[in-house]
């Protein structure tokens, strides 16, 4: 038999019919190893039969010996039109819509939500019209009936099979023939061609590549559910990711309502979008304020706590940046970071120390965003060092102030984008003051911007006046 097209094979294989796939990355080894050699996984590497090479299970669509054709690139313009589902934070993570004849993977841990998600998008699709396919291979067609009767949603036009045989699922789409297709999830799902159970990266990786050729042929719009593992890896792994259109995940930390919707991959819109959700008793509810949500009550707030105006995607958040400098009791001091990167932490804690001659050794030092959310745009840096220095000296900041901006490792404070748009959010939220980088022409601006004063932080040494003043937020 030939080798399985795109596929890595090691050494030749010997004689055996089994080959040993890396759970990881994908690749295909001769024989069982403790370390992928691929990419250096340990107890990764799983045995799989080979009785047909993924993706080349089914008979070729359409017939034999007929080349391709071709078309004009500028020819008749096919205007798309894009399948609303009705939820708009869905919605606006995909670009405006889900697009015909496309493939997307929604990924996410088990538990947060991602059946909800799908059976509430699903179901506002078919009432707007669309024939719609829900397919589930985890639950039994009555589980998912009782949760659109508890989502306020069974009245919805949603035709549901309970099946993981692919070549059913198959056959059963070609005849509805439907706009919209859910499979909740991909690792259930099982091809007959393969010989490894499901679950395993041929199988997952079979099944998805199937359903997006399926897509493409049919221009139904499908939504693929993959469990992510512990280590943040959609099992059955990034090869998934390949074979798809774009890749959203839905994540939420454990015992908070909040979920946000991320997109990591768009061929038909843009990635830095995120869709805020709230989980309540009847499903996932959007959330129009999501600054709001991220913030908490308004009022003083405690030292080492800084507001940070931040941008996600098209969209202004304001969230609270915690700090914590403790002192250590022994050994080399802590370093520990929640929802921002430590890399980062570790730059700014030396920026500080070096241009502004704060110490932090001796202490522990915690950093968190509030509300289970994760930053990473560079603007947070000011917003980082503020929170630290307010942590450092125990001095509280301005209760009704914002800060953004980006720490260069001279200490100089580097303008950011969306300048505009932080302030607004921040005037909607009943902020009075906004401390940010130095801007070109910013002069006759300052003041004005809808009832938020600007003060212009040019280097990191400002900061250290803004926790010894905090009443004032003094300026040099
Ligand atoms: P689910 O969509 O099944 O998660 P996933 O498909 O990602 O595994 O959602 C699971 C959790 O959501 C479960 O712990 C219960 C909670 N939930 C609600 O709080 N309210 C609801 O209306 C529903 C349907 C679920
Ligand atoms: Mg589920």
């Amino acid at each position: 038999m030939s080798a399985p097209a795109g596929a890595r094979i090691l050494p030749p294989m010997a004689k055996s019919d089994s080959i040993f796939v890396c759970q990881s990355c994908g690749a295909i080894h001769p024989k069982w190893l403790g370390k992928c050699e691929a990419c250096g996984s340990w107890n990764t590497l799983q045995e799989e039969g080979v009785r047909a090479a993924p993706g080349a299970m089914a008979a070729p669509v359409g017939k034999r010996g007929k080349g391709a054709a071709f078309v004009d690139l500028i020819g008749e313009a096919q205007i798309v039109s894009r399948l609303k589902t009705g939820i708009g934070e869905l919605d606006r993570v995909c670009g405006g819509g889900l697009v015909p004849a496309s493939a997307l993977l929604v990924g996410g841990d088990p538990g947060v939500g991602k059946s909800t998600l799908l059976l509430q998008a699903a179901a506002g699709a078919a009432k707007a019209g669309a024939t719609v396919a829900y397919v589930t291979g985890e639950e039994a067609e009555a589980q998912i009936q009782e949760r659109a009767r508890r989502l306020g949603v069974a009245d919805a036009p949603v035709k549901l099979a309970a099946e993981t045989d692919l070549r059913k699922v198959l056959d059963g789409l070609k005849t509805l023939r439907p706009d919209l297709v859910v499979v909740d999830s991909i690792q259930t799902l099982w091809s007959d061609g393969i010989d490894s159970a499901p679950g395993t990266v041929t199988q997952v990786r079979a099944c998805a590549h199937e359903l997006a050729r399926f897509a493409k042929k049919s221009g139904a719009c499908v939504l693929l559910v993959g469990h992510v593992t512990k280590d943040g890896q959609i099992a059955g792994p990034r090869v998934v990711e390949h074979l798809v259109d774009a890749v959203v995940y839905f994540e939420g930390e454990r015992g908070l309502p909040y979920r946000i919707l991320r997109a990591v991959k768009n061929r038909f819109g843009p990635t830095d979008e995120i869709g805020v959700f709230e989980m309540g008793e009847k499903g996932l509810a959007e959330t129009p304020n999501p600054s709001a949500l991220f913030l908490g009550p308004a009022g003083a707030r405690p030292s080492g706590s800084a507001v940070f105006a931040g941008v996600e995607g098209t969209r202004p958040l304001l969230v609270e940046v915690q700090a914590l400098a403790a002192p250590a009791a022994y050994g080399a001091a802590r370093r520990a970071v929640i929802g921002a990167d430590s890399a980062r932490l570790a730059m700014i804690l030396a920026v500080l120390e070096t241009r502004c001659g704060l110490s932090f050794t001796g202490r522990d030092v915690y950093l968190s965003i509030a509300g289970g959310l994760r930053i990473t745009e560079p603007a947070a840096d000011l917003a980082v060092a503020a929170a630290l220095v307010s942590a450092l000296a125990d001095v509280p900041l301005q209760a009704d102030g914002v800060i953004f901006g980006e720490i260069a490792l001279s200490g100089e404070i580097r303008p950011v984008g969306r300048t505009e748009l932080r302030l607004k959010e921040a005037q909607k939220l009943g902020f009075k003051t906004a401390y940010a980088p130095r801007r070109e022409g910013a002069a006759e601006k300052a003041g004005d911007n809808g009832g938020v004063r600007v003060r212009e932080i040019a280097h990191i040494s400002d900061l250290a006046a803004l926790a010894t003043a905090p009443a004032e937020g003094r300026k040099r």
